[in-house]
């Protein structure tokens, strides 16, 4: 299973590359504004430094909504760097776009994605992720995990090489659950990666070993 950190925040990409469990990033519009990323060049600047940090697909996502203003750019951001996957959001265009870079070599993601009707068009239009949304079906109350679990059924009936990036993963169980259903890559902030450390065992267990170490060689 592969593990992508959903942020724009630089330290937090390195501070999960330091971890040495980081295969990925993703991000989008929202997640680059909280890190105060305004215009074009900025933006362009921002994801060739985050290329920089991480060795693995970094989910890049265009603007635009039509397909033609997608196609540009995407183009743009694909030759940034080789690392960079172009995240396309499920909408008609969206699909015809995803298409188009997928006879063109240029990884993508389809972002937005809460139905398995949706997974299934971005996979037949050759998406390389696609990324249902957990937590945002969680939040309406409906049950992201189940979504996930019917994607990763579906594409496996048929064989689809596009792989299933369950995204807007909230907290541990969730990541726990989309590692049980078969999920290719899970995808959450840094506090939920650093979160499978802790057990309260874990950590009496180690005070009592250092102190017992103590006494003996005390
Ligand atoms: C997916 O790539 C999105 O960036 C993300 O996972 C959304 O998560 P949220 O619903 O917690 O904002």
């Amino acid at each position: 299973m592969k593990f992508f950190i959903d942020t724009a925040n630089l330290k937090d990409i390195q501070e999960a590359v330091e971890l040495g469990v980081l295969d990925g990033v993703t991000t989008n519009p929202s997640l680059m504004a909280k890190e105060g990323i305004k215009g074009t060049d900025a933006v362009m600047a921002h994801y060739r430094q985050i290329c920089e940090i991480v060795d693995g697909d970094v989910s890049a996502e265009v603007i635009a909504v039509d397909f033609d203003g997608m196609v540009t750019e995407g183009e743009a951001l694909a030759e940034l760097h080789p690392n960079i996957v172009v995240k396309v959001p499920m909408t008609r265009d969206g699909v015809k776009a995803i298409k188009y870079f997928s006879e063109k070599g240029i990884k993508t993601n389809c972002t937005l994605v809460f139905t398995a009707g949706q997974a299934l068009l971005a996979a037949k239009a050759g998406a390389t992720y696609v990324s249902p949304f957990v937590g945002r079906l969680d939040d309406i109350g409906h049950d992201g995990v189940q979504l996930i679990e019917q994607i990763v059924q579906i594409f496996s009936n048929y064989g689809y090489p596009t792989q299933v990036l369950a995204a807007s993963v909230r907290h541990v169980p969730h990541l726990i659950q989309c590692a049980e259903i078969g999920a290719d890559v899970v995808t959450c902030p840094l506090n939920v990666i650093t979160g499978l450390l802790n057990h309260p065992l874990t950590d009496k267990g180690l005070a009592q070993f250092l102190a017992d170490h103590k006494k003996v060689n005390a």
